[in-house]
Protein backbone atom coordinates (compact mmCIF):
# COMPACT_ATOMS: atom_id res chain seq x y z
CA UNK A 1 0.00 0.00 0.00
CA UNK A 2 1.30 3.95 -0.74
CA UNK A 3 2.29 5.06 2.13
CA UNK A 4 -0.13 8.52 1.47
CA UNK A 5 -2.88 5.90 1.26
CA UNK A 6 -1.94 4.41 4.56
CA UNK A 7 -1.31 7.22 6.85
CA UNK A 8 -3.11 10.59 7.59
CA UNK A 9 -1.75 13.68 6.17
CA UNK A 10 1.72 15.22 8.79
CA UNK A 11 -1.19 17.89 8.92
CA UNK A 12 -3.65 15.86 10.73
CA UNK A 13 -0.99 13.95 12.71
CA UNK A 14 0.72 17.26 13.94
CA UNK A 15 -2.57 18.41 14.84
CA UNK A 16 -4.46 15.12 16.35
CA UNK A 17 -1.00 15.33 18.46
CA UNK A 18 -1.09 18.82 19.48
CA UNK A 19 -4.85 18.33 20.40
CA UNK A 20 -4.45 15.28 22.51
CA UNK A 21 -1.42 16.18 24.44
CA UNK A 22 -3.31 19.34 25.07
CA UNK A 23 -6.55 17.26 26.20
CA UNK A 24 -4.51 15.34 28.49
CA UNK A 25 -2.64 18.03 30.05
CA UNK A 26 -5.90 19.93 30.12
CA UNK A 27 -7.34 17.59 32.21
CA UNK A 28 -4.83 17.25 34.45
CA UNK A 29 -5.03 21.18 35.62
CA UNK A 30 -9.06 20.58 35.52
CA UNK A 31 -8.22 18.22 38.53
CA UNK A 32 -5.89 20.47 40.56
CA UNK A 33 -8.06 23.87 39.86
CA UNK A 34 -10.45 23.07 43.51
CA UNK A 35 -10.44 26.26 44.52
CA UNK A 36 -10.53 29.53 42.30
CA UNK A 37 -10.34 31.62 45.38
CA UNK A 38 -6.90 30.90 46.43
CA UNK A 39 -3.89 31.71 43.91
CA UNK A 40 -2.75 28.93 42.73
CA UNK A 41 -6.44 27.84 41.91
CA UNK A 42 -6.93 31.09 39.76
CA UNK A 43 -3.69 30.81 38.22
CA UNK A 44 -4.50 27.39 37.19
CA UNK A 45 -8.29 28.29 35.95
CA UNK A 46 -6.82 31.01 33.77
CA UNK A 47 -4.35 28.32 32.08
CA UNK A 48 -7.04 26.05 31.62
CA UNK A 49 -9.57 28.76 29.60
CA UNK A 50 -6.21 29.74 27.38
CA UNK A 51 -5.51 25.58 26.67
CA UNK A 52 -9.47 25.00 26.11
CA UNK A 53 -9.57 27.83 23.84
CA UNK A 54 -6.44 26.60 22.16
CA UNK A 55 -8.23 23.34 21.92
CA UNK A 56 -11.55 24.99 20.18
CA UNK A 57 -9.06 26.53 17.69
CA UNK A 58 -6.78 23.40 16.95
CA UNK A 59 -9.84 21.58 16.35
CA UNK A 60 -11.75 23.19 14.20
CA UNK A 61 -8.85 23.65 11.95
CA UNK A 62 -8.59 19.55 12.07
CA UNK A 63 -12.22 19.41 11.27
CA UNK A 64 -11.76 21.88 8.04
CA UNK A 65 -7.80 20.09 7.47
CA UNK A 66 -10.35 17.10 7.56
CA UNK A 67 -13.09 17.86 5.28
CA UNK A 68 -10.76 18.97 2.66
CA UNK A 69 -8.09 15.80 2.96
CA UNK A 70 -10.55 13.14 4.13
CA UNK A 71 -8.63 10.17 5.62
CA UNK A 72 -6.75 7.19 4.43
CA UNK A 73 -9.29 4.66 3.57
CA UNK A 74 -9.78 2.11 6.50
CA UNK A 75 -7.77 -1.00 6.44
CA UNK A 76 -10.06 -3.76 4.08
CA UNK A 77 -9.68 -6.64 6.86
CA UNK A 78 -11.23 -4.34 10.00
CA UNK A 79 -14.38 -6.00 11.12
CA UNK A 80 -17.42 -4.59 10.32
CA UNK A 81 -18.52 -3.43 13.88
CA UNK A 82 -15.32 -2.55 14.40
CA UNK A 83 -15.77 0.01 11.58
CA UNK A 84 -18.64 1.16 13.09
CA UNK A 85 -17.49 1.73 16.71
CA UNK A 86 -13.90 3.65 15.49
CA UNK A 87 -16.12 5.93 13.30
CA UNK A 88 -18.59 6.39 16.20
CA UNK A 89 -15.96 6.84 18.92
CA UNK A 90 -14.33 9.39 15.94
CA UNK A 91 -17.06 11.49 15.56
CA UNK A 92 -18.05 11.41 19.42
CA UNK A 93 -13.84 12.19 20.16
CA UNK A 94 -14.97 15.47 17.63
CA UNK A 95 -17.99 16.21 19.92
CA UNK A 96 -16.03 16.47 22.91
CA UNK A 97 -12.99 18.61 21.50
CA UNK A 98 -15.55 20.85 20.32
CA UNK A 99 -18.08 20.77 22.62
CA UNK A 100 -15.75 20.98 26.07
CA UNK A 101 -14.32 24.22 25.01
CA UNK A 102 -17.96 25.34 24.17
CA UNK A 103 -19.52 24.45 27.31
CA UNK A 104 -16.53 25.96 29.53
CA UNK A 105 -17.06 29.52 27.82
CA UNK A 106 -20.67 29.08 28.44
CA UNK A 107 -19.93 28.80 32.07
CA UNK A 108 -17.68 31.29 32.36
CA UNK A 109 -19.63 33.86 30.71
CA UNK A 110 -22.80 32.86 32.63
CA UNK A 111 -20.25 33.06 35.48
CA UNK A 112 -21.90 34.96 38.57
CA UNK A 113 -18.06 35.96 38.66
CA UNK A 114 -16.75 37.83 35.98
CA UNK A 115 -13.38 36.81 35.54
CA UNK A 116 -12.30 38.23 32.02
CA UNK A 117 -10.45 35.94 29.88
CA UNK A 118 -6.73 36.98 28.83
CA UNK A 119 -5.36 33.94 26.46
CA UNK A 120 -1.87 32.98 28.60
CA UNK A 121 -2.34 36.15 30.54
CA UNK A 122 -1.74 37.82 27.33
CA UNK A 123 -4.75 37.83 24.37
CA UNK A 124 -7.83 39.26 25.54
CA UNK A 125 -10.48 36.64 24.58
CA UNK A 126 -14.05 38.69 24.88
CA UNK A 127 -17.22 36.55 27.11
CA UNK A 128 -20.20 34.88 24.99
CA UNK A 129 -23.33 37.85 24.95
CA UNK A 130 -24.89 35.43 27.53
CA UNK A 131 -22.42 37.78 29.72
CA UNK A 132 -24.58 40.84 29.25
CA UNK A 133 -28.09 38.87 30.63
CA UNK A 134 -30.24 39.82 33.65
CA UNK A 135 -28.78 37.65 36.58
CA UNK A 136 -32.33 35.60 36.49
CA UNK A 137 -31.62 34.70 32.81
CA UNK A 138 -27.95 34.17 33.04
CA UNK A 139 -28.34 31.20 35.51
CA UNK A 140 -29.75 28.69 33.27
CA UNK A 141 -26.38 28.83 31.24
CA UNK A 142 -24.40 28.55 34.10
CA UNK A 143 -25.95 25.63 35.19
CA UNK A 144 -26.13 24.18 31.62
CA UNK A 145 -22.56 25.16 30.69
CA UNK A 146 -21.68 24.11 34.27
CA UNK A 147 -23.61 20.53 33.66
CA UNK A 148 -22.58 19.55 30.60
CA UNK A 149 -18.63 20.77 30.38
CA UNK A 150 -18.47 17.71 33.68
CA UNK A 151 -20.62 15.10 31.90
CA UNK A 152 -18.74 15.17 27.90
CA UNK A 153 -15.55 15.21 31.03
CA UNK A 154 -16.68 11.98 32.24
CA UNK A 155 -17.67 10.94 27.99
CA UNK A 156 -14.06 12.05 27.44
CA UNK A 157 -12.62 9.76 29.43
CA UNK A 158 -14.67 6.71 28.47
CA UNK A 159 -13.90 7.45 24.65
CA UNK A 160 -10.13 8.17 24.93
CA UNK A 161 -10.25 5.10 27.42
CA UNK A 162 -11.80 3.12 24.29
CA UNK A 163 -10.05 4.91 21.69
CA UNK A 164 -6.34 4.23 22.77
CA UNK A 165 -7.75 0.52 23.18
CA UNK A 166 -8.29 -0.08 20.32
CA UNK A 167 -5.14 1.67 18.81
CA UNK A 168 -3.25 -0.58 21.40
CA UNK A 169 -5.20 -3.77 20.33
CA UNK A 170 -5.16 -3.07 16.70
CA UNK A 171 -1.35 -2.26 17.78
CA UNK A 172 -0.27 -5.85 19.94
CA UNK A 173 -3.15 -8.32 18.92
CA UNK A 174 -3.62 -7.52 15.01
CA UNK A 175 0.08 -6.80 14.58
CA UNK A 176 -0.80 -6.82 10.38
CA UNK A 177 -3.15 -4.39 10.66
CA UNK A 178 -0.84 -1.38 12.55
CA UNK A 179 -3.44 1.32 12.84
CA UNK A 180 -1.55 3.28 14.81
CA UNK A 181 0.97 4.00 12.07
CA UNK A 182 -1.68 5.63 10.16
CA UNK A 183 -1.33 8.62 13.53
CA UNK A 184 1.66 8.17 15.10
CA UNK A 185 4.98 9.99 13.71
CA UNK A 186 7.75 7.88 12.87
CA UNK A 187 6.12 4.62 12.62
CA UNK A 188 5.96 3.07 9.09
CA UNK A 189 3.16 1.06 7.84
CA UNK A 190 3.38 -2.33 8.33
CA UNK A 191 6.10 -2.76 10.83
CA UNK A 192 3.82 -3.00 13.92
CA UNK A 193 6.37 -1.36 16.14
CA UNK A 194 8.62 1.18 15.84
CA UNK A 195 11.52 2.78 18.52
CA UNK A 196 10.11 6.01 17.49
CA UNK A 197 7.44 5.46 18.70
CA UNK A 198 9.11 5.45 22.80
CA UNK A 199 9.22 9.23 21.58
CA UNK A 200 5.24 9.21 21.24
CA UNK A 201 5.04 7.64 24.82
CA UNK A 202 8.07 9.79 26.26
CA UNK A 203 6.41 12.74 25.08
CA UNK A 204 3.47 11.43 26.42
CA UNK A 205 4.66 11.00 29.92
CA UNK A 206 6.01 14.48 29.79
CA UNK A 207 2.80 15.67 29.10
CA UNK A 208 1.27 14.02 32.04
CA UNK A 209 4.40 15.47 34.38
CA UNK A 210 3.77 18.91 33.36
CA UNK A 211 -0.25 18.44 33.95
CA UNK A 212 0.65 17.40 37.10
CA UNK A 213 3.78 19.77 38.49
CA UNK A 214 2.87 23.05 36.33
CA UNK A 215 3.28 25.76 38.59
CA UNK A 216 1.59 28.75 36.65
CA UNK A 217 3.05 32.09 37.78
CA UNK A 218 0.31 33.47 40.29
CA UNK A 219 -0.83 36.81 40.27
CA UNK A 220 1.56 39.27 41.20
CA UNK A 221 2.09 40.13 44.95
CA UNK A 222 3.49 43.47 45.16
CA UNK A 223 5.00 43.75 41.79
CA UNK A 224 4.77 47.50 41.33
CA UNK A 225 7.81 49.61 40.80
CA UNK A 226 8.75 52.23 43.31
CA UNK A 227 6.65 54.91 43.26
CA UNK A 228 7.21 57.10 39.99
CA UNK A 229 4.04 59.01 39.55
CA UNK A 230 3.97 62.31 38.59
CA UNK A 231 1.31 64.00 39.22
CA UNK A 232 1.95 67.70 37.89
CA UNK A 233 -0.98 69.60 39.43
CA UNK A 234 -4.73 67.85 40.90
CA UNK A 235 -6.34 67.37 37.90
CA UNK A 236 -3.75 65.77 35.41
CA UNK A 237 -4.85 62.54 34.35
CA UNK A 238 -2.04 60.33 36.10
CA UNK A 239 -3.12 57.09 33.63
CA UNK A 240 -0.79 58.33 31.13
CA UNK A 241 2.62 57.27 32.87
CA UNK A 242 4.73 54.55 31.05
CA UNK A 243 5.97 53.01 34.28
CA UNK A 244 3.34 52.13 36.57
CA UNK A 245 4.30 53.16 40.46
CA UNK A 246 3.46 51.55 43.65
CA UNK A 247 1.75 53.00 46.34
CA UNK A 248 4.23 53.41 48.99
CA UNK A 249 2.40 51.44 51.89
CA UNK A 250 3.33 52.67 55.22
CA UNK A 251 2.70 50.59 58.14
CA UNK A 252 0.58 53.15 60.70
CA UNK A 253 3.24 52.54 63.19
CA UNK A 254 6.55 53.30 61.28
CA UNK A 255 7.30 57.19 61.38
CA UNK A 256 6.24 58.67 57.82
CA UNK A 257 9.20 59.72 55.61
CA UNK A 258 7.77 62.96 55.11
CA UNK A 259 7.61 63.18 58.96
CA UNK A 260 10.74 61.52 60.22
CA UNK A 261 12.32 64.41 61.81
CA UNK A 262 9.69 67.22 61.37
CA UNK A 263 10.86 70.21 62.29
CA UNK A 264 8.72 72.61 64.11
CA UNK A 265 5.77 73.72 61.11
CA UNK A 266 6.28 76.82 59.55
CA UNK A 267 3.36 79.21 60.51
CA UNK A 268 1.14 79.30 57.36
CA UNK A 269 -0.90 82.71 56.60
CA UNK A 270 -3.98 83.87 57.89
CA UNK A 271 -6.66 80.92 56.41
CA UNK A 272 -6.33 78.04 54.82
CA UNK A 273 -4.65 77.89 51.66
CA UNK A 274 -4.85 75.99 48.26
CA UNK A 275 -2.54 73.78 47.88
CA UNK A 276 -2.05 71.83 44.35
CA UNK A 277 -1.09 67.96 44.16
CA UNK A 278 2.55 67.25 42.82
CA UNK A 279 5.00 64.55 41.68
CA UNK A 280 5.15 61.60 43.99
CA UNK A 281 2.16 61.22 45.40
CA UNK A 282 -0.18 58.24 45.81
CA UNK A 283 -2.84 56.70 46.57
CA UNK A 284 -2.82 52.88 47.41
CA UNK A 285 -3.82 50.07 49.02
CA UNK A 286 -2.76 46.47 50.66
CA UNK A 287 -4.17 43.75 51.26
CA UNK A 288 -3.52 40.31 50.71
CA UNK A 289 -4.83 37.03 48.67
CA UNK A 290 -4.24 33.31 50.49
CA UNK A 291 -1.49 35.33 53.00
CA UNK A 292 0.11 36.47 49.68
CA UNK A 293 0.30 40.30 50.02
CA UNK A 294 -1.30 42.57 47.46
CA UNK A 295 0.08 46.23 46.62
CA UNK A 296 -2.18 47.99 44.48
CA UNK A 297 -2.99 51.66 43.53
CA UNK A 298 -4.84 54.20 42.05
CA UNK A 299 -3.65 55.73 38.73
CA UNK A 300 -5.92 58.83 38.20
CA UNK A 301 -7.15 60.67 40.95
CA UNK A 302 -7.84 63.93 41.81
CA UNK A 303 -7.75 66.18 45.10
CA UNK A 304 -9.04 69.32 46.02
CA UNK A 305 -7.36 70.40 49.19
CA UNK A 306 -7.78 73.44 51.39
CA UNK A 307 -6.13 73.15 54.72
CA UNK A 308 -3.74 75.25 57.22
CA UNK A 309 -2.38 73.50 60.67
CA UNK A 310 -3.57 76.94 62.32
CA UNK A 311 -7.65 77.28 60.67
CA UNK A 312 -8.51 73.80 60.65
CA UNK A 313 -12.06 74.79 61.24
CA UNK A 314 -11.90 76.26 58.10
CA UNK A 315 -9.89 73.56 56.15
CA UNK A 316 -11.55 71.10 53.72
CA UNK A 317 -10.20 68.06 51.83
CA UNK A 318 -11.77 66.26 49.00
CA UNK A 319 -10.28 63.46 47.18
CA UNK A 320 -12.12 61.68 43.90
CA UNK A 321 -10.81 58.38 43.03
CA UNK A 322 -11.11 56.86 39.18
CA UNK A 323 -12.02 53.13 40.43
CA UNK A 324 -11.60 51.61 37.04
CA UNK A 325 -7.61 52.83 37.22
CA UNK A 326 -7.04 50.12 40.00
CA UNK A 327 -3.54 48.51 39.36
CA UNK A 328 -1.98 46.00 41.36
CA UNK A 329 0.03 44.94 38.84
CA UNK A 330 -1.56 41.71 37.43
CA UNK A 331 -3.46 42.26 34.05
CA UNK A 332 -5.60 39.66 34.87
CA UNK A 333 -6.41 41.05 38.49
CA UNK A 334 -6.93 44.55 37.26
CA UNK A 335 -9.06 43.83 34.78
CA UNK A 336 -11.60 42.17 37.67
CA UNK A 337 -11.43 44.80 39.89
CA UNK A 338 -13.48 47.48 38.14
CA UNK A 339 -16.15 44.82 37.18
CA UNK A 340 -19.54 44.41 39.51
CA UNK A 341 -17.68 42.12 41.77
CA UNK A 342 -15.75 44.22 43.10
CA UNK A 343 -15.58 48.16 42.59
CA UNK A 344 -18.44 48.26 39.99
CA UNK A 345 -16.94 51.11 38.30
CA UNK A 346 -19.67 51.03 35.43
CA UNK A 347 -22.41 52.33 38.14
CA UNK A 348 -20.10 53.88 40.52
CA UNK A 349 -17.08 55.33 38.56
CA UNK A 350 -15.58 57.23 41.55
CA UNK A 351 -14.67 56.97 44.95
CA UNK A 352 -15.19 60.10 47.18
CA UNK A 353 -13.43 61.41 50.49
CA UNK A 354 -14.35 64.26 52.07
CA UNK A 355 -12.38 65.47 55.17
CA UNK A 356 -13.73 68.96 56.55
CA UNK A 357 -13.27 68.21 60.31
CA UNK A 358 -9.47 68.23 61.32
CA UNK A 359 -8.12 67.23 64.63
CA UNK A 360 -4.58 68.00 65.75
CA UNK A 361 -2.92 64.50 67.27
CA UNK A 362 0.15 65.74 68.25
CA UNK A 363 3.55 67.23 66.55
CA UNK A 364 2.76 67.45 63.10
CA UNK A 365 0.31 65.15 63.52
CA UNK A 366 -3.58 65.28 62.91
CA UNK A 367 -6.44 63.38 62.08
CA UNK A 368 -9.30 63.47 59.59
CA UNK A 369 -12.51 62.72 59.81
CA UNK A 370 -14.52 62.56 56.44
CA UNK A 371 -17.09 60.51 54.57
CA UNK A 372 -15.88 57.77 52.24
CA UNK A 373 -18.39 56.96 49.25
CA UNK A 374 -17.64 54.24 47.10
CA UNK A 375 -19.50 52.15 45.47
CA UNK A 376 -22.68 53.72 46.38
CA UNK A 377 -22.07 53.37 49.76
CA UNK A 378 -21.34 56.35 52.28
CA UNK A 379 -19.53 55.93 55.65
CA UNK A 380 -17.65 57.96 57.89
CA UNK A 381 -13.85 57.76 57.41
CA UNK A 382 -10.80 58.91 60.05
CA UNK A 383 -7.36 58.98 57.85
CA UNK A 384 -4.67 60.02 60.83
CA UNK A 385 -1.74 61.90 58.78
CA UNK A 386 1.59 63.17 59.38
CA UNK A 387 2.04 66.71 57.79
CA UNK A 388 5.48 68.66 57.13
CA UNK A 389 5.18 72.01 55.64
CA UNK A 390 8.28 73.79 54.18
CA UNK A 391 7.26 77.58 53.55
CA UNK A 392 5.46 76.85 50.76
CA UNK A 393 5.77 73.03 50.23
CA UNK A 394 3.74 70.26 51.67
CA UNK A 395 4.41 66.71 52.21
CA UNK A 396 1.72 64.06 53.99
CA UNK A 397 1.07 60.78 54.75
CA UNK A 398 -1.67 59.12 56.38
CA UNK A 399 -2.61 55.35 56.32
CA UNK A 400 -6.03 54.30 57.82
CA UNK A 401 -7.57 50.76 57.32
CA UNK A 402 -11.38 50.11 56.06
CA UNK A 403 -13.79 47.16 55.82
CA UNK A 404 -14.60 46.09 52.13
CA UNK A 405 -17.65 43.98 52.69
CA UNK A 406 -19.32 47.52 54.36
CA UNK A 407 -18.92 49.14 50.96
CA UNK A 408 -19.84 45.92 48.98
CA UNK A 409 -16.37 45.38 47.56
CA UNK A 410 -16.02 42.01 47.11
CA UNK A 411 -19.69 39.69 45.53
CA UNK A 412 -20.75 36.74 45.72
CA UNK A 413 -18.30 34.23 47.06
CA UNK A 414 -15.71 36.92 47.49
CA UNK A 415 -17.79 37.69 50.21
CA UNK A 416 -16.17 35.56 52.28
CA UNK A 417 -12.84 36.77 53.89
CA UNK A 418 -11.10 34.09 54.34
CA UNK A 419 -8.71 34.19 50.95
CA UNK A 420 -9.05 38.10 51.19
CA UNK A 421 -9.63 39.58 54.53
CA UNK A 422 -12.22 42.40 55.07
CA UNK A 423 -9.66 45.18 56.28
CA UNK A 424 -7.86 46.59 53.76
CA UNK A 425 -5.24 49.43 54.28
CA UNK A 426 -5.61 52.15 52.61
CA UNK A 427 -2.61 54.77 52.48
CA UNK A 428 -2.13 58.45 51.16
CA UNK A 429 0.97 60.10 50.53
CA UNK A 430 0.13 63.89 49.25
CA UNK A 431 3.54 66.50 48.12
CA UNK A 432 1.91 69.69 47.48
CA UNK A 433 2.49 73.09 46.94
CA UNK A 434 0.57 76.08 47.75
CA UNK A 435 -1.00 77.66 45.16
C1 LIG B 1 -7.36 13.12 24.17
C2 LIG B 1 -6.79 12.36 23.37
C3 LIG B 1 -7.17 12.04 21.94
C4 LIG B 1 -8.12 12.55 21.11
C5 LIG B 1 -9.11 13.65 21.42
C6 LIG B 1 -8.04 11.85 19.86
C7 LIG B 1 -8.85 12.08 18.75
C8 LIG B 1 -8.79 11.39 17.57
C9 LIG B 1 -9.67 11.58 16.46
C10 LIG B 1 -10.81 12.59 16.43
C11 LIG B 1 -9.29 10.74 15.47
C12 LIG B 1 -9.95 10.58 14.12
C13 LIG B 1 -9.22 11.41 13.16
C14 LIG B 1 -9.99 11.55 11.88
O1 LIG B 1 -10.24 10.57 11.20
O2 LIG B 1 -10.31 12.70 11.57
C15 LIG B 1 -8.16 10.01 15.96
C16 LIG B 1 -7.48 9.06 15.24
C17 LIG B 1 -6.50 8.28 15.80
N1 LIG B 1 -5.98 8.33 17.06
FE1 LIG B 1 -6.51 9.64 18.50
N2 LIG B 1 -7.04 10.92 19.94
C18 LIG B 1 -6.50 11.00 21.21
C19 LIG B 1 -5.47 10.26 21.73
C20 LIG B 1 -4.87 9.21 21.07
C21 LIG B 1 -3.86 8.35 21.63
C22 LIG B 1 -3.30 8.47 23.04
C23 LIG B 1 -3.54 7.45 20.66
C24 LIG B 1 -2.55 6.31 20.71
C25 LIG B 1 -2.41 5.49 21.66
C26 LIG B 1 -4.33 7.76 19.50
C27 LIG B 1 -4.28 7.08 18.30
C28 LIG B 1 -5.02 7.37 17.19
C29 LIG B 1 -4.92 6.64 15.95
C30 LIG B 1 -4.00 5.48 15.68
C31 LIG B 1 -5.84 7.20 15.09
C32 LIG B 1 -6.10 6.78 13.66
C33 LIG B 1 -7.21 5.83 13.64
C34 LIG B 1 -7.52 5.38 12.24
O3 LIG B 1 -6.60 5.17 11.50
O4 LIG B 1 -8.67 5.28 11.92
N3 LIG B 1 -5.14 8.83 19.77
N4 LIG B 1 -7.89 10.42 17.26
C1 LIG C 1 -10.63 20.61 25.68
C2 LIG C 1 -11.10 21.47 26.46
C3 LIG C 1 -11.45 21.27 27.91
C4 LIG C 1 -11.40 20.15 28.70
C5 LIG C 1 -10.96 18.75 28.32
C6 LIG C 1 -11.84 20.53 30.00
C7 LIG C 1 -11.93 19.68 31.09
C8 LIG C 1 -12.39 20.04 32.32
C9 LIG C 1 -12.53 19.15 33.43
C10 LIG C 1 -12.18 17.68 33.41
C11 LIG C 1 -13.01 19.87 34.48
C12 LIG C 1 -13.34 19.36 35.86
C13 LIG C 1 -14.79 18.98 35.82
C14 LIG C 1 -15.30 18.58 37.14
O1 LIG C 1 -14.81 17.59 37.66
O2 LIG C 1 -16.18 19.29 37.63
C15 LIG C 1 -13.15 21.22 34.04
C16 LIG C 1 -13.61 22.25 34.82
C17 LIG C 1 -13.69 23.56 34.38
N1 LIG C 1 -13.46 24.03 33.10
FE1 LIG C 1 -12.82 22.96 31.57
N2 LIG C 1 -12.16 21.87 29.99
C18 LIG C 1 -11.92 22.35 28.72
C19 LIG C 1 -12.09 23.63 28.27
C20 LIG C 1 -12.50 24.69 29.06
C21 LIG C 1 -12.64 26.04 28.61
C22 LIG C 1 -12.36 26.54 27.19
C23 LIG C 1 -13.05 26.76 29.67
C24 LIG C 1 -13.37 28.22 29.75
C25 LIG C 1 -13.16 29.11 28.82
C26 LIG C 1 -13.18 25.87 30.80
C27 LIG C 1 -13.55 26.23 32.05
C28 LIG C 1 -13.66 25.38 33.12
C29 LIG C 1 -14.02 25.81 34.44
C30 LIG C 1 -14.33 27.24 34.88
C31 LIG C 1 -14.06 24.66 35.24
C32 LIG C 1 -14.37 24.58 36.72
C33 LIG C 1 -15.80 24.23 36.89
C34 LIG C 1 -16.20 24.24 38.33
O3 LIG C 1 -16.53 25.30 38.82
O4 LIG C 1 -16.18 23.17 38.92
N3 LIG C 1 -12.84 24.61 30.39
N4 LIG C 1 -12.77 21.31 32.71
Amino acid sequence: MARSASRYSTVAIVLHWAIAAAIVFQVLIAWRMHDLKTPLGFALTQLHKSVGITVLLLSLARLAWRLMNPPPPEPARLATWERALSKAVHVLLYVIMIGMPITGWIMVSASRIQIPTLLYGVIPWPHLPIADLPAAAKAPWRSFGHESHEWLAYGAYALVALHVAGALKHQLLDRDMPILARMAPGAKPGAWFDPRLLVVGLAGLGVIAAGELIRPPLPAAAPLAPPAAAMEDDHEDHGDHAAPAAAPVASPEAPAPAAASAPPLTTAPIGPSHWAVGKGSSVGFATSWSGQAIQGRFDKWTADILFAPDALDKSKVSVSIDLASANTGDAQRDQSLPTADWFDAANHPKATFVADRFEPAGEGRFVAHGKLTLRGVTKPVDLPFRLKIDADKARMSGVTSLDRTAFGVGQGDWQATDQIPGKVQVSVQITATRR
